[in-house]
């Protein structure tokens, strides 16, 4: 009936109903156990939490790596990227965008959704692209140079 800002479920989105919007995105190595029904569990609790906290999103998992865009309230988004660095399902923790801005979410419709990535390369590319920190796109670099030459084994987990 209402989102988490009282804003009543399905107004059309307009300057007056803009409200200050956290995201954050990151990539991450997927632990060596992490399989397809681990991500599923990832994704099942996602789901549970993140619409009880006004959070949503979009999680790409493919050749053991994670890619996730979240989007709320800032202390809701703060407070889960505190628990994602706990977890130790995922390491190596790459943040390539946080910012809070007066925009409509992208993912509005997505408490969390797993896309599947035939290449996560192509994830990962576009984040290159775009990343404006030296330290990210090193660390972008490296993942991408890791799957290309196959170091991130087991390859084919996603
Ligand atoms: C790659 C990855 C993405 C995750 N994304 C979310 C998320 O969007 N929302 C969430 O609540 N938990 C997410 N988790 C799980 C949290 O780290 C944590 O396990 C979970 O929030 C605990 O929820 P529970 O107490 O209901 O089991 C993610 C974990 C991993 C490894």
């Amino acid at each position: 009936m209402f989102d988490e800002y009282g804003i009543p479920r399905g107004a059309e989105p307009d300057d007056a109903t803009l409200v200050p919007l956290y995201h954050f995105v990151y990539c991450s190595r997927a632990a060596e156990h992490v399989d397809d029904a681990e991500v599923t569990r990832i994704v099942e609790a996602a789901k549970r939490n993140n619409l009880a906290h006004g959070i949503t999103g979009v999680l790409v998992f493919g050749s053991g790596v994670f890619f996730q865009w979240i989007e709320g309230p800032a202390a809701e988004i703060r407070k889960l990227i505190a628990t994602l660095h706990r977890d130790e399902r995922h390491y190596d923790i790459v943040s390539l965008s946080q910012s809070e801005e007066e925009r409509e979410r992208l993912y509005p419709d997505w408490d969390m959704e797993r896309v599947e990535a035939d290449d996560i390369r192509l994830v990962l590319q576009d984040a290159l692209e775009s990343a404006e920190d030296k330290n990210n796109r090193v660390a972008l670099t490296r993942i991408l140079e890791q799957l290309g030459s196959g170091s991130l084994e087991p390859i084919g987990r996603g």
